[in-house]
């Protein structure tokens, strides 16, 4: 049987398939339509301080192989994930990872200082929101991302990922967060894009800029990641578009040593055990026993042997 477990810092990983951040709740509605145990880890929705109510709708936008979203980082807020959704988390089996959203870099300490908890596996630090304003853009630049991973990695002693937006000096940024003393990157977040209510003439979303989601970002976060895996030393998680263990092997190959399936399970809610499974069945196939003969072989002219 092939190895399809994956370390990340001082995580492994059951296999390399994740649910993203924002897609998944907190894996409970999930959890009423497969075991969740067979996933890799659940990423919660971003974590604020306080509750969120976010934005008013409309708040999803349907777009050709794509989903804009305007969110909002709605949330039940710090406490009460404590006290009701991480314990539930715990019990699905499987790698806790929760994403944070933080006003300024000592909101962001202070969250990753009250979820140094045991059972949280890792947090994500979530530098990637486009739907608050100027706020949410933070790993768009290196020194801004700095401050915030310099905070966080001061304030515990948990696994950080720092999650990123397609956009900016994302480059740079992740460097910058290498340096910080993140534990890996999480790349990428969605891209700000707009859709423009006919009728009216005015944005459908009332923040105007939304987020671009799916399969039509998929060759764009692609490239992101074959990039970001050639510049940080850390493991690089990749996300954008994936529906398909296919698109996950292609991250991988780009160089990603774990995927996140965002979109894909409001395409199909059983997109992501679906991924675990063509992903084992690949590795059987192919004759590998593990991912290390596959990962990165895009920048290594390809896998060794093939034609
Ligand atoms: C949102 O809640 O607005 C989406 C979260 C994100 O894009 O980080």
């Amino acid at each position: 049987m092939p190895d399809t477990s994956v370390r990340i810092g001082s995580l492994v990983l059951k296999n390399p398939v994740l649910a993203a951040s924002g897609t998944f709740g907190f894996g409970g509605d999930y959890a009423r339509l497969y075991d969740v145990s067979r996933l890799g880890g659940i990423v919660s929705k971003a974590i604020t301080l306080r509750p969120r109510a976010g934005n008013p709708p409309p708040r999803l936008w349907e777009t050709p192989c794509g989903l804009l979203n305007s969110i909002g980082l709605e949330n039940p807020g710090l406490e009460a994930f404590l006290a009701e959704e991480l314990p539930r988390m715990r019990e699905l089996g499987t790698a806790v990872i929760v994403n944070v959203w933080g006003e300024d870099p000592e909101e962001y300490g202070e969250l990753v200082s009250r979820l140094s908890l045991p059972g949280v596996d890792a947090i994500e630090l979530n530098l990637s929101c486009p739907n608050v304003r100027g706020k949410g853009l933070v790993g768009e630049n290196p020194e801004a991302t700095a401050r915030v991973v310099a905070v966080c990695r001061r304030a515990t002693d948990k696994d950080l990922w720092v999650k990123f937006p397609p956009q900016g000096e994302v480059l740079q940024a992740a460097r910058a967060a290498q340096q910080a003393g993140a534990t890996a990157i999480s790349a990428a977040n969605t891209y700000r894009g707009l859709a423009i209510e006919l009728e009216t003439g005015r944005p459908v979303f009332a923040n105007a800029i939304g987020g671009l989601s799916g399969p039509a970002i998929k060759p764009l976060s692609l490239r992101l990641v074959y990039e970001l895996s050639q510049v940080v030393s850390l493991p690089v998680i990749g996300s954008g578009g994936i529906v398909s263990w296919q698109d996950a092997v292609e991250f991988i190959m780009a160089g990603a040593h774990a995927v996140q399936v965002g979109t894909g399970n409001f395409i199909d809610p059983l997109c992501a055990p679906k991924l675990v499974r063509g992903l084992r069945k690949f590795l059987v196939q192919r004759g590998l026993g593990s991912w290390e003969l596959i990962r990165g072989c895009a920048h290594r002219g390809g896998i060794s042997g093939a034609a």
